[in-house]
């Protein structure tokens, strides 16, 4: 086995061991000072409970652990809201992606749903994993930019795509995960937790976060195709996987339920017009099997004022902010 962190990820790069690495010259070793990052720690225990830092202690143990097991060589570690997600090599050779996370209910969900998306080439594919320790590995995506990184959305073809993928599943999931309404209450409810910060709090009124609350209880409990969601597919989940395989999305947050919630993110992303996002969900509509583009739109609606929370938490209020809170205040 040999594990290398030698050079920190992009953004959230959470342990930079170049510097080790220079004193230990060949001496390859893991190295994952954790302590280092208090903030990533705080996180992961603010959602997963003080057991997370009992699996926060057994962190480098796990890591290596899966090296052995599974012949990896690991080089970079990025620090996602709820994991570890390190890139390396397995065999020497193909690309891997290892994903640990204390969640253990939320990988053994992650890794139901990557089973039953091992038909579609516009899913990740999952490896291996082992479920009682909350670690995945994923094959890794190249180039993997995320679409959110990218200045244009991708066209309106490449995601009924992926939307088709998507919906090509064998089936039996009922009781095996949690439906749609049961994942959204859960969301509102978080929103609602964070209407008090100083950016959100002129801008979003609790009445409206329950008016959105309402419309998404009414569309979950009647209509649309019912299977099996992705769940969390925003722009950030959604990797470019090269010209021979188009769009890939990672990290589902797996539901049972309307399979249209899965086109919110895309039609609602970085739009400035209500033509704009009306002409998205048509486009999209006529290309993507039972979407409904009433049922989208109405979607769109219910979960307008989510999605502005959640940029809100982010960044300064912007055209699509202002765009999204116009759209979730209106009744029809
Ligand atoms: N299979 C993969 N191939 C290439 N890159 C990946 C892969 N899986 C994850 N990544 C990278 O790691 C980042 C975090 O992964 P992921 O979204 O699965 O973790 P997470 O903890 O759920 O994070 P978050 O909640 O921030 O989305 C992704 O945004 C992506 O850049
Ligand atoms: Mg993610």
């Amino acid at each position: 086995m040999r594990v290398v962190l030698a050079r920190p990820a992009r953004g959230d790069a959470l342990t930079s061991v170049a510097d080790a690495a220079a004193h230990r010259h060949d001496e390859r070793m893991l190295n994952l000072d954790l302590s280092l990052e208090a903030d990533g720690r705080d996180r992961l225990v603010a959602r997963f409970g003080q057991g997370a830092h009992s699996w926060l202690a057994a962190l480098p143990r796990l890591v290596e652990l899966c090296c052995q097991r599974w012949h990896l060589e690991l080089d970079e570690v990025v620090l996602g809201n709820g994991s570890y997600v390190f890139t390396g090599r397995q065999y020497d050779a193909r690309g891997v992606v290892l994903k640990l996370t204390p969640g253990l209910a939320i990988a053994a969900d992650e890794a139901l749903a990557l089973r039953a998306w091992s038909g579609t080439a516009h899913v990740v594919d999952l490896i291996d994993a082992k479920l009682d320790a909350g670690a995945l590995l994923l094959e890794k995506i190249e180039p993997g930019t995320k679409v959110s990184d990218q200045p244009e959305l991708p066209a309106a073809s490449e995601m009924a795509e992926l939307l088709t993928g998507l919906r090509c599943t064998p089936g039996g999931y009922a009781g095996k995960l949690p439906t749609l309404a049961e994942g959204m209450d859960a969301m509102f409810s978080r929103t609602g937790r964070r209407l008090s910060s100083p950016r959100v709090s002129p801008l979003v009124a609790p009445s409206l976060l329950a008016h959105g609350h309402r419309l998404a209880r009414e569309l979950a409990a009647a209509g649309g195709a019912p299977g099996l969601l992705h769940g969390d597919l925003h722009l950030s989940n959604i990797l470019q996987g090269g010209p021979g395989r188009g769009l890939v999305a990672i990290d589902p947050g797996p539901r049972l339920g309307d399979l249209a919630w899965d086109a919110i993110e895309w039609t609602l992303g970085r739009a400035t017009s209500t033509a704009e996002i009306d002409d998205r969900a048509g486009q999209l509509c006529a290309l993507v099997p039972d979407l409904d583009r009433d049922r989208l739109w109405r979607w769109c609606q219910a979960t307008a004022a989510v999605i502005a929370v959640l940029q809100l938490r982010r960044r300064p209020p912007d055209d699509t902010t202002r765009l999204l809170l116009q759209l979730a205040a209106t009744t029809t």
